[in-house]
């Protein structure tokens, strides 16, 4: 019998081996959303060890990775974060993302990026940073979408490649986990299909719309690492 994970990845493989042909669409995700909301941790197996709520030691991970797929298409992960650790504020270039939440809670801190021509930046943050830094600082417009708490009874959260794209994943009140599914998967290394994560940092100013929020790139903060643990969940089925 096909499990709930393994009907999610045939939707993932649908719709995003389709993506050349036809453009995803909300409603073209619905069925992969909707499967990926009945996804439990029972059903990935994952060790309740590597769950217990712990404050990780200065020598422990703040986040636990576990690979479940990693190809050309997509990756498909599940992030572990002990109380009070972060992912640090990320982007995903030119990426869709699902994010269904598993175990305890995360707040998630989200901006969709704004064009620069429509919403320029202000002269005077500019001029302040290059004083600063000694040289003109990239800075990005966003929109500043909110604070959103999710828990493992919540259905998945969707970004896009010009939709909700940067955001912040915290986990405040104990261990948190979730299921991460990205396409295309980042690409770090490919100069014609590119797609670094970069890190950024909020720069407060302001602003007559709070909402309008500038953001500028950062070096992947030290205090981010990961450690890793096997996967022992259900075999995914075969791409058709
Ligand atoms: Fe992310």
């Amino acid at each position: 019998m096909t499990s709930p994970f393994q009907k999610a990845v045939e939707s993932a493989f649908k719709v995003f081996s389709r993506r050349n042909g036809a453009s995803v669409t909300s409603d073209s995700l619905s069925e992969l959303r909707t499967n990926l909301n009945k996804v439990t941790k029972d059903e990935l197996r994952i060790d309740p060890h590597v769950l217990e709520d712990k404050i990780p030691k200065e020598h422990e991970a703040p986040v636990t990775y576990i690979r479940i797929l990693e190809d050309k298409l997509m990756t498909i992960a599940v992030f572990v974060l002990r109380q009070g650790k972060s992912l640090p504020l990320h982007d995903h270039p030119g990426m869709f993302g699902l994010l269904k939440v598993i175990h305890g809670s995360v707040t998630i801190k989200t901006y969709t990026p704004l064009d620069p021509n429509k919403y320029p930046v202000p002269a005077t943050l500019s001029e302040t940073l290059a004083d600063k830094y000694g040289r003109n600082i990239p800075v990005y417009p966003s929109w500043y979408e909110g604070d959103k708490v999710c828990t493992e009874t919540d259905d998945c959260c969707v970004i896009s490649p010009n939709n909700k794209n940067v955001h912040e994943i915290i986990s405040e009140s104990g261990t948190a986990a979730f299921l991460d599914v990205l396409s295309p998967p980042y690409n770090h290394k490919s100069m014609e299909d590119c797609r670094p994560c970069s890190y950024y940092k909020e720069i407060s100013i302001d602003s007559k719309e709070p909402n309008i929020r500038y953001l500028v790139k950062i070096k992947s903060p030290p205090e981010y690492w990961c450690d890793e643990v096997d996967y022992y969940g259900p075999q995914l089925p075969l791409p058709s």
